[in-house]
């Protein structure tokens, strides 16, 4: 099989980049993480190179691409999230968590392919969500950057396939992380009862969700498979809701997700 060991991992300054980086580095590969400003990060891994990353700012995908031209397994973990209800998330927040979950990603990934083209060789390794394979109530605009997160790796995957660029998809469940949701809904909401106790479930979920480290050791195992599947579900709820969603009637899988969350 291919020899692949640059790693770029986004977002490793905490949780699930984190824990990735950390195995990967502890296993031999050569990593790269980013981080808005990773001056700041207290707790550094040894060993790993830190670059600047911001996913919201053109300039800084473009100069952390040309310095990082010979990655060969490019890990798009980084992203946040948002609670609110469609009609209260204002257009321009609804525009930057397309930009940091998606279309940074996006230049990102077309920054490095042409790189991995001319070497025959590559992996892309896309952190989703399973919020990329079911709508939550309220989390729109999170599940849409991530369905469209979905359709991109499913489509590149076979784009780049005659040139030996793998690409997969891994659904992480509820992983207890500090993972940013910026709340948007307001207390004179006709939404908001239902909202607030939506969040205290989902809160709950994430503060008891799996180790990050879970995913950390499924992104691993895909790296070392020679034909993976276009998606993992991985950690907390994950495997379980995929497999009810694969053998469950769409609207039963709703019925119990909404009697879940109490939406
Ligand atoms: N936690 C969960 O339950 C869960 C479930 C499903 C999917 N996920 C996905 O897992 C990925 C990682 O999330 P996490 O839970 O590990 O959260 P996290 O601990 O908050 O990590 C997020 C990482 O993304 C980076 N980041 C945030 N905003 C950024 C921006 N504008 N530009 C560049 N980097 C940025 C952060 O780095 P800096 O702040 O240092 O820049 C940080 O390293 C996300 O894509 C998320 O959607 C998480």
């Amino acid at each position: 099989m291919q020899q692949l060991q640059r790693v770029l991992v986004t977002g490793a300054s905490s949780g699930i980049g984190r824990a990735i980086a950390a195995l990967l580095a502890e296993k031999g590969y050569t990593v790269t993480g980013t981080s808005r400003d990773p001056d700041k990060i207290r707790d550094k891994i040894c060993g790993l190179r830190y670059l600047a990353l911001d996913m919201q700012d053109p300039e800084s995908i473009d100069r952390l691409a040309a310095e990082v031209q010979d990655t060969d397994i490019l890990i798009n973990n980084a992203g946040q999230s948002q609670i609110g209800p469609l009609e209260e998330v204002p257009m321009e927040k609804i525009r930057e968590l397309f930009e940091i979950n998606f279309f940074g990603l996006l230049r990102l990934s077309k920054a490095l392919i042409p790189a991995m083209r001319r070497r025959r060789k590559g992996m892309i390794i896309n952190v989703s969500s399973m919020s990329g394979v079911f709508g939550v109530a309220y989390t729109p605009v999170y599940c849409s950057t991530k369905f469209a997160l979905e359709g991109l790796s499913r489509s590149l995957r076979q784009e780049l396939a005659p040139f030996g660029i793998r690409v997969v998809l891994i659904q992480p469940g509820y992983i207890a992380t500090g993972i940013r949701q910026e709340a948007l809904f307001s207390s004179d909401s006709e939404y908001y009862k239902r909202l607030s106790a939506f969040k205290t479930i989902r809160d709950r979920n994430i503060e008891k969700g799996a180790d990050p480290g879970l995913i950390a050791k499924k992104v691993l195992k895909v790296l070392q498979l020679k034909h993976p599947k276009p998606a993992y579900p991985a950690g907390g709820d994950a495997p379980v809701l995929a497999f009810m969603i694969r053998i469950l009637p769409a609207r039963l899988v709703e019925y119990f997700q909404r009697k879940k969350f109490k939406a």
